[in-house]
């Protein structure tokens, strides 16, 4: 790689806002404070329609994220926020619901808030095309964030004679992706952060994350993983690196695969 990528991979990852949830909060407690101090003290008759006050004050608070130059997403979440939980609160649901719901979306997006990594799962036609990737010698394969391990579950079974190892921190995923595979002997699910695993051990890696967190993983691939190895993006590429193939995987989404030898050396990986 050279230094010119280096810099620009580093550039996109310091742009990165570490805590983008304390924004997010803060501009929820503000517009709540803008909007609902002049309705009390001014329009008290308007708390008679709280879904109009929860429109005005979503209003205010996705106007005061665009200031702060919050990603777009964080918009709509805003916009909708207070206006949903008035409309829930109409519709008079069981309490435990709420703290239910809560525990189970903390439980599959854990650490979503943070590293900007939701869950959304590979294609079948992804499988497939993976598979296809694979060189005919046994081989170790390293899912980043393996979700409910589903592509690797399909690519352990196609090829028995290779290792395919899934990491993911998110409880539920795991511990789905772990009951779901535990009949194959050449699977193997951790539950780690993928931060904290080396690289150096695989033959090919695939990824399946965001842009938000492509620039460090590239600079952890280049530390890390083996002269030969493979790192294969679903969709994302690497931001200021040019791959080393791109391939498309023909399914509705219309996935690219974007390829890289981030060690540098001839991969035995077929790339097209
Ligand atoms: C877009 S999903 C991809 C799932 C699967 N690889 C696939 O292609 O179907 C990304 C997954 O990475 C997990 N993830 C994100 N950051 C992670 C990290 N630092 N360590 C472990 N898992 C992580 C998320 O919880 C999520 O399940």
């Amino acid at each position: 790689m050279g230094a010119r990528q280096h810099r620009t991979a580093l550039g996109t990852l310091n742009r990165e806002p570490r805590h983008p949830l304390l924004p997010a909060l803060a501009a929820q407690c503000i517009s709540l404070v803008a909007v609902g101090v002049p309705v009390l003290v001014f329009l008290p008759a308007l708390l008679a329609q709280p879904l109009l006050v929860a429109l005005l004050q979503g209003v205010v608070a996705a106007l005061l994220a665009r200031w702060m130059r919050a990603a777009p997403w964080w918009l709509a979440i805003h916009l909708g926020f207070m206006p949903l939980a008035v409309i829930v609160r109409k519709l008079e649901l069981p309490g435990w619901l709420w703290p239910l719901g809560l525990l189970l979306l903390v439980l599959v997006f854990w650490r979503n808030d943070r590293n900007r990594v939701p869950l959304y799962l590979s294609s079948r036609q992804s499988a497939e095309r993976l598979l296809r990737m694979l060189p005919d010698r046994p081989c170790r394969v390293l899912d980043l964030g393996c979700g409910d391990g589903r592509l690797l579950r399909h690519l352990a079974r196609e090829r028995p004679d290779c290792r395919f190892i899934g990491v993911e921190y998110a409880p539920l995923p795991w511990l789905w992706a772990r009951l779901a595979g535990a009949s194959l002997a050449n699977l193997e699910i951790l539950r780690r952060d993928f931060w904290n695993l080396p690289l150096s051990d695989y033959d090919l890696i695939y990824a399946f994350l965001s842009p938000a967190p492509m620039s460090r993983l590239w600079l952890k691939s280049c530390r890390e993983m083996r002269p030969g190895a493979t790192l294969v993006s679903n969709s994302f590429p690497v931001p200021g690196v040019s791959e080393d193939a791109r391939i498309a995987v023909n399914d509705r989404a219309l996935t690219y695969f974007y390829v890289y030898r981030p060690a540098g050396a001839r991969s035995t990986i077929a790339a097209t």
